[in-house]
């Protein structure tokens, strides 16, 4: 890809390719509020209730409610996205919200969506749409979720009515981080529904790939432009002091949780939609990172591992949008940072032929981050949740300037 010609006027300009998307992500039940689905439901359980009060945890936290109030705030959304110059925006439509009865659509919700695509179109932001980031309708969850094949129709029709509804979005996510949802709500049994069985666990994975290849021909059926991909959680794992062992062990983890989704939808992708948190140094199965800098989440903040994670993709031979990538970190300590040193990352892998075309940011906003509530900050802007004031952080500034210039000054 050609990269901006700053670079002879300025040999410190870290240019990006022309066309490059810089963006924000943001999910339906994290943002909306007044969400009725497998989730609300479930935060409000008394097993869930009596689990926080055993942890000392107050449980109004930890449930989603009105969240960001988003879905009656979304023009303030819109402010900030223009603030910040981005060129796209990720959300994800709230399958609950649009057939909260099976087979019945609510027009008003599909209004809705339609109008945030609109608005974001005429102010030249391009949408990227995911279809299912994590909640289903309580209807669909009442038939056995993911762990059914019954789900597989229904979900299909619902990406069906979506797809005739957007026709201008050209980008479609269909399925966010299935891997991580799979594990947390079917091995670990910490999200809903809560198992723990590694049989029902595998089964989910199987029919979250039918689920992607069956609406990736529908989505292409009625709309033969339009660029689909998957949200995938890739992580950067590396083999403690290249010792024999901790490399079959990166060999295998590798294999299941980077790629083993990716190997089964290929035939169906147009792009890979990277989600990148995490970096793991291997060291006979136990984890030996040296967490130097860490987030709020606990989580290493070692911008290296982006260019990893990139350059691991490549063998895809697919324009790859990095569709979320960021950290919790309520005090806007290590941000600006996190942001500018993991960029240097992303073009470096450009720079050696990984064909990233775009960079959203994890979040525009703070947001409701599922079983932690609303104590972990991954916003731009700060949110109060209780008059739903969006501020900017001071870190957003200096992305919105990146964004801008499509590229920084290195220092
Ligand atoms: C998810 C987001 C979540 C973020 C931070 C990603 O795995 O897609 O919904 O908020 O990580 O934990």
């Amino acid at each position: 890809m050609e990269l901006e010609n700053k670079n002879e006027k300025n040999a410190k300009f870290l240019a990006f390719p022309k066309g490059f998307f810089w963006g924000a992500s943001t999910a339906s039940h994290q943002i909306e509020g007044g969400n009725v689905n497998d989730w609300s439901e479930w935060e409000k359980s008394p097993k869930r209730m009596a689990e926080l009060k055993k942890k000392n945890k107050n449980p109004e936290e930890y449930i989603s409610g009105k969240a960001c109030n988003s879905y009656e705030l979304f023009d303030e959304d819109l402010k900030r996205i223009k603030e910040f110059n981005l060129n796209a925006y990720r959300f994800s439509i709230e399958w609950s919200r649009v057939e909260p009865e099976e087979g019945k659509w609510n027009e008003e919700a599909i209004d809705h969506y339609k109008n945030v695509v609109k608005k974001l179109k005429e102010n030249n932001v391009e949408p990227f749409v995911t279809v299912w980031h994590w909640t289903i309708p309580l209807w669909a969850r009442d038939r056995g979720g993911w762990s059914s094949k019954k789900i597989l129709d229904p979900f299909s029709r619902f990406a069906e009515k979506m797809a005739s509804e957007l026709k201008d979005v050209k980008f479609w996510i269909t399925l966010n981080e299935p891997e991580v949802y799979a594990g947390q709500s079917y091995l670990i049994g910490i999200w809903p529904p809560q198992k723990n069985n590694p049989f029902v666990y595998v089964k989910v994975i199987r029919n979250l790939i039918k689920a992607h290849n069956n609406i990736f021909h529908v989505i292409k059926k009625i709309n033969l432009e339009a660029k689909i991909g998957i949200a995938n959680p890739n992580i950067y794992f590396e083999a403690y002091k290249n010792r024999f062992v901790n490399i079959v062990l990166k060999k295998i983890v590798d294999w299941w949780w980077n790629f083993y989704f990716l190997d089964k939808t290929k035939n169906g992708l147009d792009f890979i939609g990277l989600n990148h948190y995490h970096h793991s140094r291997i060291n006979y199965g136990f984890h030996k990172n040296e967490n130097k800098i860490v987030s709020d989440f606990g989580w290493e903040l070692y911008p290296e591992s982006i260019y990893h994670a990139l350059m691991d993709l490549k063998k895809y031979n697919k324009p790859i949008y990095v569709t979320e990538h960021g950290l919790a970190d309520a005090k806007d300590r290590y941000r600006e940072w996190f942001i500018v040193e993991s960029l240097k990352n992303v073009h470096r892998a450009i720079d050696e032929g990984a064909n990233a075309r775009g960079y959203l940011h994890w979040s525009l906003l703070d947001n409701f981050e599922w079983a932690e509530g609303f104590t972990k900050k991954f916003g731009l802007c700060e949110v109060d949740f209780k008059t739903f004031k969006r501020a900017p952080r001071p870190s957003a500034k200096i992305y919105a300037e990146i964004c801008k210039n499509n590229g920084f000054m290195l220092k």
